[in-house]
Protein backbone atom coordinates (compact mmCIF):
# COMPACT_ATOMS: atom_id res chain seq x y z
CA UNK A 1 0.00 0.00 0.00
CA UNK A 2 1.45 2.85 -1.10
CA UNK A 3 1.05 6.63 1.08
CA UNK A 4 2.16 10.38 0.21
CA UNK A 5 3.88 12.02 3.10
CA UNK A 6 3.16 15.72 2.59
CA UNK A 7 6.32 18.01 3.51
CA UNK A 8 5.22 20.58 6.16
CA UNK A 9 8.08 22.68 5.10
CA UNK A 10 6.81 23.32 1.70
CA UNK A 11 2.89 24.18 3.62
CA UNK A 12 2.34 27.98 4.00
CA UNK A 13 3.61 29.09 7.14
CA UNK A 14 1.35 32.08 7.31
CA UNK A 15 -1.89 30.15 7.31
CA UNK A 16 -0.50 26.40 8.14
CA UNK A 17 -4.27 26.19 9.98
CA UNK A 18 -5.89 25.97 6.53
CA UNK A 19 -3.28 23.78 4.67
CA UNK A 20 -3.71 21.05 7.50
CA UNK A 21 -7.26 21.42 7.53
CA UNK A 22 -7.21 20.26 3.98
CA UNK A 23 -4.86 17.58 4.74
CA UNK A 24 -6.98 16.47 7.19
CA UNK A 25 -10.37 16.37 4.67
CA UNK A 26 -7.77 14.54 2.08
CA UNK A 27 -6.92 10.93 1.92
CA UNK A 28 -3.43 11.95 3.44
CA UNK A 29 -2.76 9.36 6.49
CA UNK A 30 0.93 10.59 6.92
CA UNK A 31 3.03 14.46 7.50
CA UNK A 32 6.18 14.80 6.88
CA UNK A 33 8.33 17.30 9.57
CA UNK A 34 11.49 18.14 8.68
CA UNK A 35 13.45 19.43 11.70
CA UNK A 36 16.33 21.34 10.71
CA UNK A 37 19.50 22.75 13.21
CA UNK A 38 21.53 25.20 11.24
CA UNK A 39 24.53 22.35 12.14
CA UNK A 40 24.23 19.27 10.28
CA UNK A 41 22.08 21.02 7.19
CA UNK A 42 22.64 24.91 6.51
CA UNK A 43 18.85 25.44 7.36
CA UNK A 44 16.71 26.02 10.07
CA UNK A 45 13.13 25.38 9.83
CA UNK A 46 11.07 24.73 13.00
CA UNK A 47 10.98 23.45 16.68
CA UNK A 48 8.69 21.01 18.54
CA UNK A 49 6.21 23.92 19.98
CA UNK A 50 5.15 24.03 16.49
CA UNK A 51 4.55 20.38 16.07
CA UNK A 52 2.50 20.35 19.52
CA UNK A 53 0.10 23.01 17.81
CA UNK A 54 -0.91 20.94 14.90
CA UNK A 55 -1.00 17.93 17.07
CA UNK A 56 -3.92 19.43 18.79
CA UNK A 57 -5.92 19.79 15.56
CA UNK A 58 -5.27 16.48 13.14
CA UNK A 59 -5.03 13.02 13.70
CA UNK A 60 -2.18 12.54 10.64
CA UNK A 61 1.06 10.18 11.28
CA UNK A 62 4.14 12.82 12.61
CA UNK A 63 7.00 11.14 10.20
CA UNK A 64 9.56 13.60 11.74
CA UNK A 65 12.66 13.74 9.74
CA UNK A 66 15.69 14.87 12.19
CA UNK A 67 18.03 16.54 10.16
CA UNK A 68 20.28 17.68 13.30
CA UNK A 69 23.43 16.75 15.23
CA UNK A 70 22.98 14.72 17.91
CA UNK A 71 19.57 13.31 17.64
CA UNK A 72 19.51 11.20 21.21
CA UNK A 73 18.85 15.29 22.38
CA UNK A 74 14.96 15.54 20.92
CA UNK A 75 14.11 12.25 21.68
CA UNK A 76 11.83 13.39 24.63
CA UNK A 77 10.41 16.73 23.06
CA UNK A 78 9.76 14.79 20.04
CA UNK A 79 7.75 11.87 22.05
CA UNK A 80 5.96 14.99 23.65
CA UNK A 81 5.01 17.09 21.15
CA UNK A 82 3.16 13.92 19.50
CA UNK A 83 5.40 12.55 17.23
CA UNK A 84 4.91 9.04 15.93
CA UNK A 85 8.07 7.82 13.99
CA UNK A 86 11.46 9.76 14.15
CA UNK A 87 14.07 8.96 11.61
CA UNK A 88 17.64 10.18 12.05
CA UNK A 89 20.54 10.59 9.65
CA UNK A 90 23.21 7.55 11.17
CA UNK A 91 26.37 10.44 10.90
CA UNK A 92 25.16 12.81 13.14
CA UNK A 93 25.19 10.90 16.67
CA UNK A 94 27.79 8.54 17.94
CA UNK A 95 25.80 5.80 18.79
CA UNK A 96 23.15 5.16 16.38
CA UNK A 97 21.99 1.55 18.05
CA UNK A 98 20.80 3.23 21.18
CA UNK A 99 19.40 6.03 19.25
CA UNK A 100 17.03 3.73 17.61
CA UNK A 101 16.27 2.07 21.31
CA UNK A 102 15.52 5.09 22.98
CA UNK A 103 13.05 6.07 20.77
CA UNK A 104 11.50 2.89 20.52
CA UNK A 105 11.18 2.75 24.28
CA UNK A 106 9.46 5.72 24.35
CA UNK A 107 6.69 4.46 21.94
CA UNK A 108 7.78 5.67 18.78
CA UNK A 109 8.86 4.17 15.69
CA UNK A 110 12.29 4.87 14.57
CA UNK A 111 13.85 5.09 11.33
CA UNK A 112 17.44 5.56 9.44
CA UNK A 113 17.88 7.79 7.14
CA UNK A 114 20.53 7.24 3.54
CA UNK A 115 21.87 10.50 2.91
CA UNK A 116 22.50 10.99 -0.69
CA UNK A 117 26.69 10.18 -0.36
CA UNK A 118 25.43 7.23 2.46
CA UNK A 119 26.24 3.50 1.61
CA UNK A 120 23.46 1.40 2.54
CA UNK A 121 26.22 -0.80 3.93
CA UNK A 122 25.30 0.95 6.82
CA UNK A 123 21.83 -0.42 7.48
CA UNK A 124 23.34 -3.87 8.42
CA UNK A 125 23.55 -3.24 11.96
CA UNK A 126 20.53 -1.75 12.48
CA UNK A 127 17.71 -3.27 10.18
CA UNK A 128 16.85 -6.20 12.66
CA UNK A 129 15.64 -3.04 14.92
CA UNK A 130 14.10 -0.53 12.92
CA UNK A 131 10.50 0.46 11.54
CA UNK A 132 11.47 2.62 8.26
CA UNK A 133 14.32 3.53 6.25
CA UNK A 134 14.07 7.00 4.37
CA UNK A 135 16.08 7.35 1.14
CA UNK A 136 17.49 10.75 0.27
CA UNK A 137 17.18 11.84 -3.06
CA UNK A 138 18.01 14.95 -2.81
CA UNK A 139 20.87 16.71 -0.48
CA UNK A 140 18.88 17.39 2.57
CA UNK A 141 18.40 21.22 3.78
CA UNK A 142 15.99 23.02 1.39
CA UNK A 143 12.93 21.61 -0.12
CA UNK A 144 12.33 22.50 -3.84
CA UNK A 145 15.39 20.89 -5.44
CA UNK A 146 15.57 18.61 -8.45
CA UNK A 147 15.02 14.70 -8.33
CA UNK A 148 18.04 12.82 -8.59
CA UNK A 149 17.38 9.87 -10.53
CA UNK A 150 20.83 8.55 -9.75
CA UNK A 151 19.11 6.84 -6.51
CA UNK A 152 16.92 4.98 -8.11
CA UNK A 153 18.95 1.84 -8.07
CA UNK A 154 19.70 2.44 -4.36
CA UNK A 155 16.24 2.25 -4.02
CA UNK A 156 16.24 -0.95 -5.79
CA UNK A 157 18.73 -2.30 -3.63
CA UNK A 158 17.39 -1.15 -0.40
CA UNK A 159 14.16 -2.25 -1.40
CA UNK A 160 15.44 -5.93 -1.99
CA UNK A 161 17.34 -5.54 1.58
CA UNK A 162 14.33 -5.06 3.24
CA UNK A 163 12.41 -8.32 1.43
CA UNK A 164 15.32 -10.60 2.16
CA UNK A 165 15.03 -9.48 6.28
CA UNK A 166 11.57 -10.86 6.20
CA UNK A 167 10.87 -7.62 8.38
CA UNK A 168 7.87 -4.86 8.21
CA UNK A 169 9.89 -2.02 7.18
CA UNK A 170 8.66 0.93 5.38
CA UNK A 171 10.31 2.47 2.47
CA UNK A 172 10.25 6.20 2.71
CA UNK A 173 11.85 8.45 -0.47
CA UNK A 174 12.01 11.95 0.08
CA UNK A 175 13.26 14.99 -2.19
CA UNK A 176 11.80 16.29 -5.67
CA UNK A 177 9.36 14.03 -6.17
CA UNK A 178 6.25 15.17 -7.76
CA UNK A 179 3.29 14.08 -9.32
CA UNK A 180 5.09 13.41 -12.98
CA UNK A 181 8.10 11.87 -11.72
CA UNK A 182 6.70 9.28 -8.98
CA UNK A 183 6.21 6.58 -11.31
CA UNK A 184 9.47 5.40 -11.62
CA UNK A 185 10.19 6.01 -7.94
CA UNK A 186 7.04 3.33 -7.72
CA UNK A 187 8.49 1.11 -10.19
CA UNK A 188 11.92 1.07 -7.63
CA UNK A 189 9.57 -0.29 -4.66
CA UNK A 190 8.78 2.40 -2.34
CA UNK A 191 6.08 2.83 0.21
CA UNK A 192 5.92 5.88 1.42
CA UNK A 193 6.64 9.08 -0.69
CA UNK A 194 7.54 12.63 0.85
CA UNK A 195 6.49 15.44 -1.66
CA UNK A 196 6.61 19.32 -0.40
CA UNK A 197 6.47 21.62 -3.19
CA UNK A 198 5.05 18.88 -5.32
CA UNK A 199 1.97 19.34 -2.96
CA UNK A 200 2.03 22.56 -1.67
CA UNK A 201 1.64 24.36 -4.90
CA UNK A 202 -0.84 26.71 -6.91
CA UNK A 203 -2.23 23.82 -8.49
CA UNK A 204 -4.33 23.38 -5.02
CA UNK A 205 -3.04 20.59 -1.99
CA UNK A 206 -6.71 18.59 -2.56
CA UNK A 207 -6.01 18.28 -6.17
CA UNK A 208 -2.58 17.58 -6.11
CA UNK A 209 -3.08 14.82 -3.37
CA UNK A 210 -6.06 13.22 -5.46
CA UNK A 211 -3.46 12.79 -8.04
CA UNK A 212 -0.37 11.25 -5.94
CA UNK A 213 -3.27 8.54 -5.22
CA UNK A 214 -4.91 8.10 -8.30
CA UNK A 215 -1.39 7.39 -9.61
CA UNK A 216 -0.46 5.22 -6.45
CA UNK A 217 -3.66 3.40 -6.79
CA UNK A 218 -3.13 2.66 -11.03
C1 LIG B 1 14.78 18.26 2.31
C2 LIG B 1 13.63 17.74 3.13
C3 LIG B 1 12.46 17.32 2.32
C4 LIG B 1 11.78 18.46 1.59
C5 LIG B 1 11.04 17.89 0.40
O1 LIG B 1 15.83 18.52 3.17
O2 LIG B 1 14.05 16.62 3.87
O3 LIG B 1 11.52 16.63 3.10
O4 LIG B 1 10.89 19.17 2.41
O5 LIG B 1 10.59 18.92 -0.38
P1 LIG B 1 10.42 18.79 -1.97
O6 LIG B 1 9.39 17.71 -2.20
O7 LIG B 1 9.96 20.14 -2.38
O8 LIG B 1 11.76 18.39 -2.53
ZN1 LIG C 1 12.49 15.36 4.79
Amino acid sequence: MRELAPSLLAANFYNLKGDIELLNKSHVKYLHIDIMDGSYVPNISFGTDIIKQIRKNTDLIFDIHLMVNKPENQILNLKDAGADIVSFHPETTDHPNRVVSEIKKNGMKAGIVLNTHTHESVLEYLIQDIDLILIMTVVPGFGGQQFMPSKLEKIKRVRKMIDESGRDIILEVDGGIKIDNVDQVIEAGADLYVSGSGVFNPDGISNNVDKFYEIFNK
